[in-house]
């Protein structure tokens, strides 16, 4: 019988997805039901349109995931910090990649003057970092090319949030990772460029560097 409600299409799509799983190989279920050893922790947009895994061609198991808004690490978020360390000291992620994408709507609304509830609050960090490099920004003429320059500008300065954390600097020194990466996701042809890197044990300002992990 077809589906008659959306969500039916999902949950037909999974018994098929599954058994497909199963017919290609057999042990899959089994093996990823006892352990996850992903080598990525993903940071991403929420945005529909940007789903780690498929964009990355990676597997259940390959990458863990924490997706909000814009793609921020904000520091009193008790969700993305849990992950973080969850990411780093148990699972030993070698990598974490902070993934933005151009034409983001939490970018554009940030630059924006709409009041959008609680979403403003959240996006508060976002218009400081407009602040800070208002001249740049504004060299663009359209608000397109506006919040491109923004999503770029955020993801950089997400990725030095990450090296900002004591989670970060205590496995920088005792483990040498994870190695961080700033990517920007092009919604317009599916392709991901690398904005920014930074090596484990990167010199931050004095200032953000914990001298006792
Ligand atoms: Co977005």
């Amino acid at each position: 019988m077809e589906p008659t409600n959306s969500y039916e299409r999902l949950l037909k799509a999974n018994k098929e997805w599954a058994t497909e799983q199963l017919n290609k190989d057999p042990e899959f279920f089994s093996r990823l039901s006892h352990i996850q050893t992903p080598e990525f922790l993903w940071i991403g947009c929420s945005d529909s349109r940007v789903p780690a895994d498929k964009i990355t061609g990676t597997q259940p198991g390959e990458i863990f995931v924490h997706r909000n808004i814009a793609n921020i690490v904000a520091n009193t978020d008790v969700n993305i910090h849990s992950v973080l360390e969850y990411a780093v000291d148990f699972l030993k992620v070698k990598h974490i990649i902070v993934c933005g994408h151009y034409g983001c709507g939490g970018i554009r609304a940030a630059i924006e003057k709409n009041s959008l509830g609680i979403i403003n609050n959240w996006l508060r960090g976002v218009k400081d970092l407009y602040q800070n490099h208002k001249e740049e920004i504004e060299k663009e003429s359209s608000i397109e090319e506006k919040t491109n320059k923004l999503v770029e500008l955020n993801v950089k300065e997400q990725v030095l949030n990450l090296a900002k954390t004591s989670v970060i600097q205590k496995a920088w020194k005792h483990d040498q990772r994870p190695h961080l990466h700033g990517w920007v996701y092009g919604l317009h042809n599916g392709i991901i460029k690398p904005v920014c890197e930074m090596e484990p044990g990167t010199k931050l300002d004095d200032i953000y560097e914990f001298n006792d992990l």
